[in-house]
């Protein structure tokens, strides 16, 4: 009797021992991880007008509202650097979250030339930037020009870096602008997110051929973080389960057993539209370093990537990437829409900001 009770004490205490030895270890380790991370050796020599230097007091707020995940991702931050992410910006966007309270960043990866698109969504869904009582941002990522884009490479280069001075929000990297290379420019997302605006609450991933009701997404947004018995990181989308490799080499999609063996993906949010937590961004970005890439970012970032980080994913039908009528109605208790074209999001837009619209 005596003896057990003894014994059972024991294994309690080396039970708590544990514990807090563990937790400790991770804190500090993923500590060091995001110091080593701000210290990579990105050329911070454009004109950078955000302090670069890292901010201590958001990263504690970090660990104070996540402890618990980052506790639990141990494992996964423990695997060495398998993919790096070391491509030198180009151009900065001067774009910050430095010092201020920010709710939503949106990202649009867009390919280097469409000009006309970042115009578009300035104008449309992504003008919620503008108005600073939304505490919002946008930025557009883009890589480096094709190298078949031969003479007209530095024109082309030039008028990019004069679209950047005038609106001070594109972020280009050193790889090579292509469909094939769309994983690298999610990871691109995550990293800025993760360096410069690690502090905000929410993220915002969209393509540029959706319409998005960003006010509505928020308002969702605020509604799942106000649940607390949800995880603090997440993410929310149009849940893809079950979904299985194409293993025809014609197709757009074909993805031979070498690049994946399995038969099955992992679940995972369409790549059209996807919002998280700033907790899962910099958890999706950190892991990401630690798994090898993989071509369909969507099923790379919130797939592999989220099913090793243990990041929640919620299904919410208010998002489609469908396309869904061309009016304010179709977008007004809806969250997105997928293959506008620039006319039709021009169009959904003043439907949507008309005051007497009546659906
Ligand atoms: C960092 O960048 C500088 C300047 O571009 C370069 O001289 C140096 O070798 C780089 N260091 C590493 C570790 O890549
Ligand atoms: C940085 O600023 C300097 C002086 O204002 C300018 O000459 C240069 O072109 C700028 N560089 C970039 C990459 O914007
Ligand atoms: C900015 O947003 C606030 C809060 O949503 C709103 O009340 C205000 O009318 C907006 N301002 C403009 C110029 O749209
Ligand atoms: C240069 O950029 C402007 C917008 O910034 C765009 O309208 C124009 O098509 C671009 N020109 C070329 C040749 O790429
Ligand atoms: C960024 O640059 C643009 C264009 O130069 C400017 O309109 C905007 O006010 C700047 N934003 C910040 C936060 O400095
Ligand atoms: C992707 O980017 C890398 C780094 O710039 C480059 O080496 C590679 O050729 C690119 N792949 C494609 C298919 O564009
Ligand atoms: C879409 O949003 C509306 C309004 O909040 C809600 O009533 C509806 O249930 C949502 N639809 C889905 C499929 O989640
Ligand atoms: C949301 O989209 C669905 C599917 O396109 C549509 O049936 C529904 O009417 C839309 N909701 C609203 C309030 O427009």
């Amino acid at each position: 009797m005596v003896k057990s009770t003894w014994i059972k004490i024991a294994l309690g205490a080396v039970f708590v021992l544990l514990n807090v030895t563990l937790f400790m270890q991770s804190k500090h380790f993923v500590l060091e991880v995001l110091l080593a991370q701000t210290a990579t050796n990105k050329s911070l020599s454009t004109n950078v007008t955000q302090d670069t230097s890292i901010d201590h007091s958001s990263l504690d707020r970090m660990f104070d509202q996540s402890n618990s995940v980052v506790t639990n991702e141990k494992p996964s931050l423990r695997k060495p650097i398998v993919n790096p992410h070391d491509f030198k910006y180009l151009i900065q966007p001067n774009v910050t979250c430095a010092n201020e309270e920010v709710t939503l960043v949106i990202c649009v990866p867009i390919a280097y030339n469409n000009y006309e698109g970042r115009s578009v969504i300035r104008k449309t869904w992504g003008s919620y930037a503008y108005n600073t009582s939304n505490k919002a941002r946008l930025v557009f990522f883009i890589g480096n020009l094709p190298p078949e884009s031969g003479k007209s490479a530095a024109f082309t280069q030039r008028n990019i870096t004069e679209e950047s001075l005038q609106y001070g929000d594109i972020l280009q990297e050193d790889y090579v602008d292509s469909y094939r290379n769309l994983s690298i420019k999610s990871v691109s997302i995550l990293q800025w997110v993760n360096m410069f605006c690690s502090t905000t609450k929410f993220v915002l991933k969209a393509d540029d051929d959706m319409y998005i009701n960003i006010p509505f997404l928020v308002n969702v947004l605020h509604e799942y973080s106000s649940d607390k018995s949800r995880p603090k990181a997440y993410v929310i989308g149009s849940l893809q389960v079950n979904a299985h490799p194409n293993r025809d080499s014609n197709s757009k999609w074909y993805t031979p057993t070498s690049m994946f063996p399995g038969n099955t993906y992992p679940n995972y949010m369409s790549g059209t539209a996807y919002a998280m937590t700033g907790i899962a961004a910099s958890l999706l970005y950190q892991t990401s370093l630690r798994v090898p890439i993989f071509w369909l970012e969507d099923i790379y970032i919130t797939g592999l990537c989220a099913k090793t980080a243990s990041v929640q994913l919620y299904d919410n039908g208010n998002f489609s990437y469908g396309k869904r009528a061309v009016s304010g109605c179709s977008f007004k208790s809806n969250i997105s829409g997928h293959r506008y074209t620039h006319q039709e999001i021009l169009q959904i837009h003043k439907d949507l900001c008309d005051p007497n619209l009546k659906c």
